[in-house]
């Protein structure tokens, strides 16, 4: 199996292949190919594509984001951890085309949809994104064509929402004119031994065809196939597996408040309880969830329980603990700075990591910006220093912050700042230096263990 593994960046490689047309792009004919159009090239989506057109499929990856299409027709990424010559190789060879054009769409014999699934503002699931691109795609669907939904969501949705807007704007019947698919990702950024070829996949389909023509395509990119009974058997594993997740970082989040009350280290006792060779596994404590998953997919089962009658008590809990976090963490400032005879308001502090997890420039839902509007509101002066996120980008979430940008990493610049509060633990952080230049620390993930540090400067939180 193919990897896709970035090599060694080199932007002095780069083309302009904006002139590739689509037919001779479709023309350019390689051995066993098969013509895959994946929408939404964001985090999901481009990494799949790549995969894909390195293992011998033509690609076109359609997005609405005209900025993404010209990057990547130009062989430029927008994601810290691909490479642009991973992009090049696959643009040069004409395994990959980027392209807003839905009517392309009629070329091609699969179309997988990577595309958002927030939650609205009142926090129930957003699944206009995918609605938007069923009514965008149907138009083009030619009979006998794979479709397959990646975008995480509640059961249901593959074999009704989006089966009936597609057969709705296209005319065709799901099973019988089109093949109809469901089959979650599994990327796990920031982890460089994940590869999107030999993470295992599960794959759902409507009708016994529509899973075999699913594993036909799969199979010729991911390593190993997890075949399951129905669309909504995969929707639902997918949302088992980031509960699992969710409602575990919410136990260790609690554990580490009751047992900072007893004096007993957390972090230590997580580490003494992973050697335990069977029945456990660690899970660490931190400033509050963040990312596009964690935060969001559980509530999608909670949202399509109610339809059944059904509560998800341990999913509404996992969420009060994990949302309190960040209230949690600001208490630890004020203990820190009431050590220090100073009051939050009026403070300088500074939020070490902005991204939601360590090494990614993801910072979407991150904690950070809870912990930096709540300092705000208490009247501190907030900065923050990251490595991946050198300016802030304009959110729904927290426009205000757009345009603020990463202080630098000098002594001059830790000194001027109270408190540094250690949201993210990124491994290209000199915590032995932040150790060194400031006053203090607020560390909430554990980062200063192990270091040498003054008396009274480190608070874990
Ligand atoms: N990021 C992860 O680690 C991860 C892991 C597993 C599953 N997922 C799930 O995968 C899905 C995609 O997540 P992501 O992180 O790749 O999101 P993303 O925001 O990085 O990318 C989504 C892309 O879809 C594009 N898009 C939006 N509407 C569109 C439309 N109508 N037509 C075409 N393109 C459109 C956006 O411009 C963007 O480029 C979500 O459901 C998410 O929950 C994400």
């Amino acid at each position: 199996m193919i990897d896709i593994t970035p090599v060694t960046s080199n932007p002095s490689a780069l083309v302009d292949s904006t002139t590739v047309s689509f037919t001779e792009f479709i023309k350019h004919e390689k051995p066993k190919s098969m013509t895959v159009a994946v929408i939404g090239l964001g985090y999901v989506g481009l990494p799949l594509s790549l995969q894909f057109a390195r293992c011998g499929a033509k690609v076109l990856g359609l997005d609405v984001d005209t900025a993404k299409v010209e990057a990547l027709t130009a062989s430029q990424s927008y994601i810290k951890h691909i490479a642009p010559e991973t992009i090049k190789t696959v643009v040069d060879d004409k395994s990959f085309i980027a392209s807003t054009d839905f009517s392309l769409i009629r070329n091609v014999d699969a179309v997988i949809i990577c595309v958002p699934t927030p939650l609205n503002k009142n926090r129930e699931p957003d699944i206009s994104y995918i609605i938007e691109t069923g009514k965008a795609l149907a138009p083009y669907l030619q009979k006998g064509t794979l479709v397959v939904l990646e975008s995480t969501t509640y059961p249901g949705t593959t074999d009704e929402d989006l089966r009936s807007v597609i057969e709705t704007h296209s005319g065709l019947k799901a099973g019988t004119d089109f093949h109809l698919a469901f089959s979650p990702e599994r990327e796990d950024p920031g982890n460089p031994s994940s590869v999107v070829a030999t993470i295992p996949k599960v794959v759902g389909g409507y009708t016994p065809a529509c899973l075999k023509k699913a594993i036909e395509l799969y199979s010729m990119a991911i390593k190993t196939l997890v075949p399951v009974s129905s669309c909504r058997v995969a929707e639902a594993t997918k949302l088992l597996e980031n509960t699992f997740r969710g409602v575990n970082i919410a136990l260790v989040n609690e554990l580490k408040i009751v047992y900072s009350a007893m004096g007993i280290d957390v972090w230590e006792v997580i580490n003494a309880a992973k050697t335990k060779p069977f029945g456990f596994m660690a899970f660490y404590p931190g400033p509050g969830l963040g990312g596009h998953c964690i935060p969001i997919d559980p509530f999608y089962l909670t949202w399509k329980a109610r339809e059944y009658g059904q509560h998800t008590r341990f999913i509404e809990l996992a969420g009060e603990i994990n949302t309190a976090m960040p209230d949690y963490v600001v208490h630890r400032i004020a203990d820190a700075l009431n050590d220090r005879s100073k009051a939050i308001k009026g403070s300088r502090l500074l939020i070490v990591g902005l991204a939601y997890k360590p090494n990614v420039d993801d910072e979407r839902e991150s904690p950070s910006y809870v912990l930096l509007e709540k300092l705000q509101n208490r009247g501190a002066e907030v900065a923050y220093y990251d490595p991946y996120v050198p300016v802030i980008k304009l959110t729904r979430e927290h426009p205000q912050f757009a345009g603020m940008r990463s202080v630098s990493w000098d002594s001059d610049t830790l000194q001027s700042f109270d408190l540094a509060i250690i949201a993210t633990n990124h491994s290209n952080v000199n915590y032995q230096q932040l150790s060194d230049w400031s006053n203090g620390i607020v560390d909430s993930r554990n980062a200063m263990s192990g270091l040498k540090t003054k008396a009274h400067q480190v608070w874990k939180a």
